[in-house]
Formats: structure tokens, C-alpha cells, sequence
């Protein structure tokens, strides 16, 4: 192992031509008012995950530099998301959906010419394998279509008028205000855009600002957001949070806030905005997703999907299996065929073909994780797989700890990296009390094959957590299903359907179901005088 993380980074010129990079990008624009303006203050240094040999060491790559605005500047975009919506009067909140629906096709064309550009920054600035980097750009542009579809779906059924107890009635959905989109690091496209999208297309103005890592692969997207929208409908901020996002929060000016990261974070900021009742929110949030593996079990498969549950990305998805409880009769096959199958994921670079274990994007992690570790095994856990624990630089290798117990921390906190704590348990109950216990209820597993057992855990379960996954891990997709969490897991559902309703809300218009009033609607309707009140139909 000592020898494989020796040679783990690469010489620069090891990288293939195709992922090698230029000079820094030092990025000054940010996107307000349908401009990009370029920033002439202080920047942030943007480091990658990965480091590369240095004669006889080793350094980490600087990838280039993005603007830290301050709080003033940050609130200028606001102002100019605030004026476009311009108290629900502007163009875009007033356009007709088949139009706002043309800008967002002319977004996503240009988004795809920038494919390569922003799959060659994910890997470098967040170390995320080429695959995972392409299917996270595709699966955000399938997600586009998606929303497009399912607006225009949604349009259809709103273009019909209803009588019910002699009222005649229209019902459409119409936007809420401002929104602030944020997103996570493991995710910086996907997730974002997966509100940020559903926001623009309801007629929502929108100040958006990059995750902590993943800012410059948002680059490549500026020209695309400004040609494609009208000013100020879409506005790219960069910066610390605390400096600049508080502000936006603090202004009062925010409609709808959208954040995916820790609850705390979410707390702090949701109690900066003066008048809460006016604020919608949509969290995704933290979790700590078990696994539970029954005695009666496909134990290959509960393998196969543990493996994978707990360390895609590194371990690094809110939707990660965290923890996982293995029935005493069978976790000593369990444990044996997790090492065998831990030990053939291959580390590396992430432009390299078939590696699943990539150095990690932030700092301190390493530490973090050590500390996990050192927790554990000093209250009776063993690190189980060779090499497990060891570490070089930014990259940290998948420890299987066995067995883990409530004294530990790493059986409370949520570890977001490639530790796999495995839990015996003989009593069932102990699993229950702790899905019962938790802080977290986004979702679990249950592995198993008893229907008698699988059908009462899965009535037990289903007031605990947003998803209960048999004989699968954990995960988000299909992004048509609901998306959500319990406790300090999530606010609000996102799929694609419902966060076109997240960021709106239904207005009805009505009138009494009489000949003068039906004369007023249909001259309305025939003479095309309303934008609202109208009787088309989107093919
Ligand atoms: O980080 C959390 C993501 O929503 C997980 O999505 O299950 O598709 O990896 P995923």
C-alpha cells in the first residue's frame, strides 16, 4: 500500500495531453444585471485535490483564483434579481411559459458546447472520476429537458378553466420573488442546477452563488446565463458566505432560499432574514443513511451495493450509506467479501480509467478523517482492510472499522469521506432505536429477503426517513421520485415536478359562472389579452 500512494500522484507529465491543464485561470467576472463585471478586489486561491510530484515531494496544484466580493457588491446583484422581478411586474415573471421556456432551450444549447470545459474542471477541482464527472454533466442537462417537459405538462392541465359551485376558475402557478440558489461541493452543477433551473423556469429571479469548491467549472456557463436570459434575471456571485450571503439574507430581500449544505448553516442564515414568514425554503442537509443487513440475506448483492452505497465519490454524497448494521449470524461473510471487494476498487487520479478512490477536495479532511479513526480504534475498533486509514496528501484510503459501538464518534457524525463503520447488532430493536434516535431521516437500506421481516421494518421506517431502499443504496435518482429528508435532513421535496412547485405558488383567478362574466373572460382569452388567463396550449 506504502507503495501504491508513492506513486498515486502523478509527474505532470504522466497527465494525458487531453486533461492537462493551461496556465491558472484567474477569474474576476461575476454575472449582475446581464453583465459580467470583472472584480479588481481580493481573490481566493482555488486549490485542487490534486497534487503532483515535485522532483522528490509533492505539491498541490493551484487551479487559479476567484473573486472573494464583498458584501456591498454581493448586494448590487440582488438589487439587480430584485429589479428584473421588479415586485412581479418584470418581463420575465410576467412572460408567457412557452417563452421562458425558449430561453432556458437557448441556455441549455449553449450549456452543452461547454460539456468538455466543465467535466475536465470537475475532475480537477473536486477530484470526481471522469465518468461520474460526465454523467453529472448529462444527467444535469437530461434534468433541464426534464423540467421543460414537466412545466410544459404542468401548463397543459393549468390552460383549462374549472366550475365548481357555480364559480368559474382559473388556476396557474405563478413565482414567488428573488431566490438564492446554493449549492454543494460533491455536486456543484447538478445540485445546483436542479433549483436553480426549476426557479429561472417559474418566472423566479435569481441570485446564485457556486459551492465552496467546484466555483470555477461555473465559468465556462457565465457568457451562456447572460446571453440567455433577460438582465438581472440571472446573477453568479462569488465569495466567502459569511460576507456575502449573509447580507443577501440580512437585506430581507430574499423570497426563496435554496441551499444544499449543513443545517446549521441553514439555521444561521434563515435567522438573518427579518421577516421569516416570507421566506420559502428548500434545504438538502445532512444525514447519516444506514444500512441494515438482516440474517436472511443475498449477502453478494448487500456487498456489492454496501460497497458502493458507502464509497462512490469517496463516500462524499449526503446520500452515502454511513453506517451500517450487520447481523452478528452473518457479519464474518459480510466483512470478508466487503474487503475483497474494497480492495479491487482502484485509487487514482480521476482521468483515469476505472479508478473509484480519488484524493479528497478539502482541506483538513485527511485530519478529520484520522481522528475518526483514531477515535475508534482507541475505544476497541479495528481498521479490518490492509491499508485502511493510510493516507498521502489530499487522498485518504477507504477504512473498514469493525466493530463500532455508540462510544464512538464516528457512530454519531456524519463522516462525508471513506470511512465504513460496520455495527454487529443481534436484537433488531438496537437498529430501530437508533433510525428512531437520529438527528438525520433522509434514507436507508434494508437488506434481506424475509417478506414477514422487510414489511414490518419497512412500516416501522416509513415515519422515519424520505426513502426506504430494498436490497439497493441509498440515492436520489430517478430525479422523477421525491427527494427530501425528516429531522435536521432536508425542508421542502425536490423531483422534477415538485420543485416547479417549490418555486411558485397556485393563483386562481374566479368569477361567477355568469353571461357577463363568461362574455369578459372569452373576449379576453380570443382578443390574447392576458398572459395568465389564456387557453394555450404548449405542444
Ligand atoms: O449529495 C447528495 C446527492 O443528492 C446524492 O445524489 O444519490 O444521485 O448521488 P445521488
Amino acid at each position: 500500500m506504502d507503495r501504491l500512494l508513492d506513486s498515486l500522484f502523478p509527474a505532470p507529465e504522466d497527465i494525458p495531453a487531453q486533461w492537462r491543464l493551461g496556465e491558472p485561470l484567474e477569474q474576476r467576472d461575476y454575472l449582475v444585471a446581464g453583465e459580467l463585471r470583472r472584480w479588481d478586489g481580493p481573490l481566493a486561491t482555488v486549490r485542487s485535490p490534486v497534487w503532483l510530484q515535485d522532483g522528490n515531494s509533492e505539491r498541490q496544484v493551484i487551479l487559479g483564483s476567484a473573486p472573494l466580493l464583498d458584501a456591498d457588491t454581493a448586494l448590487t446583484a440582488l438589487d439587480a434579481a430584485v429589479q428584473a422581478y421588479d415586485k412581479g411586474r418584470g418581463a420575465w415573471p410576467t412572460m408567457r411559459v412557452a417563452e421562458r421556456i425558449q430561453h432556458v432551450e437557448t441556455f441549455l444549447a449553449r450549456m452543452r458546447e461547454q460539456r468538455t470545459a466543465v467535466v475536465k474542471l470537475l475532475m480537477w477541482e473536486i477530484g470526481k472520476n471522469l465518468k461520474d464527472s460526465e454523467k453529472e454533466f448529462d444527467r444535469t442537462c437530461d434534468y433541464i429537458v426534464d423540467t421543460i417537459n414537466a412545466l410544459k405538462d404542468l401548463d397543459r392541465r393549468s390552460s383549462r378553466f374549472e366550475l365548481e359551485q357555480g364559480t368559474l376558475g382559473q388556476i396557474r402557478r405563478a413565482p414567488l420573488g428573488v431566490a438564492l440558489c446554493m449549492g454543494p461541493y460533491n455536486y456543484p452543477l447538478n445540485e445546483t442546477f436542479t433549483t436553480l433551473i426549476p426557479a429561472l423556469i417559474m418566472g423566479n429571479t435569481v441570485v446564485f452563488k457556486p459551492a465552496k469548491f467546484g466555483v470555477l467549472l461555473i465559468r465556462p456557463l457565465l457568457e451562456a446565463f447572460r446571453d440567455s436570459f433577460p438582465a438581472g434575471v440571472i446573477n453568479v456571485i462569488y465569495g466567502r458566505g459569511r460576507e456575502t450571503v449573509s447580507a443577501l439574507m440580512a437585506s430581507g430581500k430574499v423570497d426563496v432560499f435554496a441551499f444544499i449544505g449543513t443545517h446549521k448553516a441553514a439555521a444561521d442564515l434563515k435567522k438573518l432574514h427579518p421577516r421569516p414568514h416570507r421566506l420559502r425554503a428548500a434545504l438538502g442537509l445532512d444525514a447519516k443513511n444506514p444500512g441494515i443487513v438482516l440474517p436472511q440475506v443475498d449477502l453478494d448483492n448487500a456487498v456489492e451495493e454496501a460497497v458502493t452505497g458507502a464509497l462512490s465519490f469517496n463516500g462524499q454524497r449526503c446520500t452515502a450509506l454511513k453506517i451500517l448494521f450487520v447481523h452478528e449470524d452473518v457479519v464474518a461473510p459480510f466483512l470478508d467479501k466487503f474487503q475483497r471487494k474494497l480492495a479491487a476498487l482502484k485509487p487514482g487520479m480521476p482521468w483515469e480509467p476505472g479508478v473509484a478512490l480519488t484524493p479528497l477536495p478539502e482541506p483538513g479532511k485527511v485530519d478529520y478523517l484520522d481522528g475518526l479513526v483514531a477515535d475508534a480504534t482507541g475505544k476497541g475498533a479495528q481498521v479490518l482492510n490492509e491499508g485502511g486509514g493510510l493516507s498521502r496528501g489530499s487522498f485518504f484510503y477507504p477504512a473498514l472499522l469493525y466493530p463500532v459501538t455508540p462510544a464512538m464518534r464516528v457512530y454519531h457524525e456524519e463522516q462525508f469521506g471513506p470511512l465504513v463503520p460496520v455495527v454487529p447488532y443481534r436484537d433488531l430493536h438496537t437498529v430501530i432505536d437508533y433510525v428512531l434516535d437520529s438527528d438525520y431521516g433522509q434514507q436507508l437500506s434494508l437488506f434481506g429477503n424475509d417478506p414477514e421481516t422487510i414489511g414490518a421494518l419497512v412500516d416501522t421506517f416509513a415515519n422515519q426517513v424520505g426513502r426506504i431502499n430494498i436490497n439497493a443504496q441509498c440515492q436520489r435518482g430517478p430525479d422523477t421520485y421525491p427527494f427530501n429528508g425528516r429531522k435536521n435532513s432536508a425542508e421542502g421535496t425536490l423531483s422534477v415536478h415538485d420543485a416547479l412547485r417549490v418555486f411558485s405558488i397556485r393563483t386562481l383567478v374566479a368569477t361567477k359562472f355568469q353571461a357577463a362574466n363568461k362574455e369578459l373572460i372569452s373576449e379576453i382569452i380570443r382578443n390574447r389579452q392576458s398572459s395568465f388567463l389564456t387557453t394555450d396550449y404548449i405542444f
